[in-house]
């Protein structure tokens, strides 16, 4: 049968359809001018870049790579800043060191980096003392300060945001390719901040022991091991802003597809996942790999109708699906997703966001998630895969490489009281490195013991 919805796409379809979570701007032909130019600039990433993380998103699929993606819940313009990036590559470059020599299979890294910009928000509005304004929806849209200047949606932010993205990617490439992220180099990673003796120990443990694996190798077959040291990187982000994301979705001849050159994997937040929404809409067109969230308000029939729509031909690597349950509720839910996506006969990449579903409010009114509940979420996913003869293939984390107090618990056990020592996030709390780290040796650890465990 053929679906109606298989039928007209085009870059701007996903205008026919109700789209969430887009700001109202005063003057759509000012709006209009800043797409078509972004539209003629280059693209951030190209086409055979988005097929290569493809194509080893579906090796993660069939158990042979795991995916890390993580940063900032949203980037700033202001935090466009080389010093600020290189950390975030950095925290991201330990913990997949960590992962790699924990689940002995590739990891393959993804930031939240270079286009995190537009957020989703619970109300449209914000009332303080009797003033009601637009809400901040991220540095694409309009900016923080309660003034109606600052709230108002200005178009050419979104121009903004395309060149730091473009400057963000330009560094993390030049980073990347220079050797900066060659494993025989782990020490220029070294951040210089993971100050609690145990977890430095035991990361410096892991560096020697990789370097040992590598020249062990390289010992017995007389050749430099290149290919396998050369880390990767990849950028993802929300693709929230439909105009954003249009603005910079080409048609590849070569390839005979569109894509969305914007970035290499977009992915659909909880908030806009609506079947005859917008955003299924747009995604459903584009042939990069795209995410899924996945929270408890999702139903099996909801979650067959995105599988099937997004992914029809049931291509590898194509659909990853993000769940974010929240430690209390991933046992009840995540076998229940797990059943419904098999009856659907596809394959999917499960991902674990131990993020979105443990956030809390302390008394002194600050967001705020607590590091063993973090934790426990992803151990629960780990083992609720593998009884159900599904497997997690990766986690999506939002941290910084700066030394924030946002999250607490962790091995330097942060109470509510600290949160307010350094705590920046302008939208949800994030991890800070050293917190960042010690979730990579745990899921590293925990992954080893499994491993060891006699099967039952
Ligand atoms: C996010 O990833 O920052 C986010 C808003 O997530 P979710 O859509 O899962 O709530
Ligand atoms: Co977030």
């Amino acid at each position: 049968m053929r679906s109606p919805a298989t039928t007209s796409w085009h870059s701007a379809s996903w205008q026919t359809k109700p789209a969430q979570q887009q700001p109202v701007y005063s003057d759509p032909a000012a709006l209009e001018r800043i797409v078509a130019q972004i539209a003629r600039l280059p693209p951030v990433v190209v086409s055979w870049e988005v097929e290569a993380l493809r194509g080893k998103l579906a090796a993660a699929q069939r158990g042979e790579g795991f995916l890390l993606q993580g940063g900032d819940c949203a980037e700033a313009f202001a935090d466009c800043e080389s010093d600020t990036i290189a950390k975030k590559l950095k925290i991201l470059l330990q913990m997949s060191l960590v992962l790699l020599h924990g689940l002995k299979k590739p990891i393959i890294r993804v930031g939240r980096m270079a286009g995190q910009y537009a957020k989703p928000r619970s109300a449209d509005t914000e009332t303080r003392n009797g003033v009601t304004l637009p809400s901040y929806r991220g540095d694409l849209v309009n900016r923080p300060e309660f003034t109606p200047d600052a709230r108002a949606a200005d178009p050419e932010l979104l121009l903004r945001g395309y060149e730091r993205a473009a400057l963000t990617l330009n560094f993390v490439r030049a980073l990347v390719e220079g050797g900066f992220a060659d494993l025989h180099h782990p020490e220029y990673w070294d951040l210089g901040f993971v100050h609690h003796a145990p977890l430095k120990d035991a990361y410096q443990r892991i560096v020697r022991s990789i370097g040992d694996a590598l020249d062990f190798f390289e010992g017995i077959s007389g050749r430099q091991v290149h290919e396998a040291t050369l880390v990767e990187f990849y950028a993802s982000h929300e693709g929230l802003h439909l105009h954003y994301e249009q603005a910079q979705t080409r048609f590849i001849p070569r390839q005979n597809r569109w894509y969305n050159l914007s970035t290499h994997m977009p992915w659909i937040g909880m908030r806009t996942a609506g079947l005859d929404g917008a955003h299924v809409e747009y995604f459903r067109g584009i042939a990069n790999p795209i995410g899924v969230k996945v929270g408890p308000a999702m139903d099996a029939a909801w979650l067959q109708g995105l599988v099937t729509l997004l992914n029809p031909q049931n291509q590898p690597g194509r659909l990853t699906l993000i769940h974010r349950f929240g430690a209390k509720d991933v046992s009840a839910a995540l076998p229940k997703a797990i059943e419904a996506v098999r009856q659907t006969g596809q394959t999917v990449l499960w991902v674990c966001d131990p993020m979105h579903g443990n956030t809390e409010t302390t008394t002194g009114g600050l967001k705020t998630r607590r590091f063993e509940n973090i934790l426990k979420e992803v151990e629960l996913a780990f083992r609720i895969h593998a009884e159900l003869g599904s497997h997690l293939g990766g986690v999506h984390v939002e941290l910084t490489g700066d030394d924030v107090t946002e999250c607490t618990g962790g091995a330097r056990g942060l109470t509510d009281q600290d949160l307010q020592r350094a705590y920046r996030s302008t939208v949800d709390p994030r991890l800070n490195h050293e917190q960042a780290l010690e979730l990579a040796m745990l899921i590293a650890e925990h992954s080893r013991n499994r491993r060891a465990a006699p099967r039952s």
